[in-house]
């Protein structure tokens, strides 16, 4: 799915030519990868009205994966937040993905060098379901590759790091590559983890289960707001660890995320979940999901930040 371009990029605190946002090659991030970055969703209320879902939670994660990094950011959570704001608005955007990015520019290309500036960028764009229209009403099929989410010594799982995707890409591809829609990743312990770029959660027999954020995810802000529709509902929902084979017995299992919204899994490697559809938990997340998200439902109006 190819970027459509649009008019201006948010770059170090102005707005610039969606052309003239470059970088140089010698930019430390695109050797090494200590950069941070955000996906974030506007999306278009019934309304009419443009909101940014869950910004200030977004911003914050973004603040906290430079702090890992060592990035100071030169920018406030406000001024960020306003970023974001004023790039859509800029944009005359209805609904949009969000790409915010703090990262190390040009400058130098020692490992420890402090030199190379940090430089902050917002970016937006056109980004329909990640996992496909037909993905979200009737689920996806999914494989679990042979790579493994690290232990936290080795990545930092809590940050948003971009050189930490390299693992997401290459178990995605080779889902793709093999006929699969998604890649799923155990821990170094051998439990389930997350999908390359969503949560995971799964449901037996009434109760919805998703791995601890202690584990090696991603603490994904969908993952929390969905865990608070579902509380709210009287669902049961259970932090706990989840083994492999718990997956493939389960009546059913979604994935959660800011591109992937709520994802019905209808398959994993090769075994049919539940009715090898979305079941009836998943659907009725996603209603409540969407009326918050387009306004019908207004409970949560502090989850969204108008344009
Ligand atoms: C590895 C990974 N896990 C989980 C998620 C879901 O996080 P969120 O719901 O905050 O988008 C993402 C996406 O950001 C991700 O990249």
């Amino acid at each position: 799915m190819g970027i459509k371009k649009v008019e201006s990029i948010w770059v170090d605190g102005h707005l610039v030519p969606w052309d003239d946002a470059t970088e140089h090659v010698l930019a430390h991030t695109m050797h090494y990868g200590v950069g941070a970055f955000e996906g974030i969703r506007a999306y278009q209320r019934t309304d009419g009205r443009t909101q940014i879902f869950r910004l200030r939670e977004h911003i914050e994660r973004l603040l906290d994966s430079s702090a890992i990094c060592t990035m100071d950011v030169p920018f406030t959570r406000d001024q960020l937040m306003q970023a974001c704001i004023d790039v859509v608005r800029a944009n005359k955007m209805t609904s949009c993905y969000l790409r915010p990015l703090v990262y190390m520019g040009y400058g130098a290309l020692g490992l420890g060098s402090l030199e190379p500036p940090i430089r902050t960028m917002v970016a937006c764009y056109e980004w329909g379901s990640y996992l496909g229209d037909e993905g979200l009403k009737k689920g996806i099929r999914c494989m679990i590759p042979g790579f493994t989410r690290a232990n936290s010594n080795a990545v930092m799982n809590k940050g948003k790091i971009c050189g930490q995707y390299v693992t997401s890409v290459l178990a995605k591809r080779m889902a793709i590559k093999s006929g699969f829609e998604e890649a799923l990743m155990l821990d170094p312990q051998g439990f389930v983890a997350e999908g390359s770029g969503e949560n995971i959660f799964i449901i037996k027999h009434g109760v919805v289960r998703t791995p601890p954020t202690s584990a090696a995810i991603l603490a994904g802000i969908t993952r929390d707001t969905v865990i608070t529709l579902l509380r709210e509902q009287g669902v049961e929902v259970r932090e706990e660890p989840i083994a492999r084979d718990e997956l493939y017995i389960a009546d059913e299992v979604f994935l959660t995320g800011t591109a992937a919204e709520i994802t019905p899994v209808r398959d994993i490697d090769h075994r049919k979940i539940g009715r090898g559809e979305a079941g009836p938990v998943t659907r009725r997340l996603q209603e409540s999901f969407f009326s918050v998200v387009k306004g019908t439902d207004t409970k949560h109006n502090d989850w969204l930040a108008f344009v």
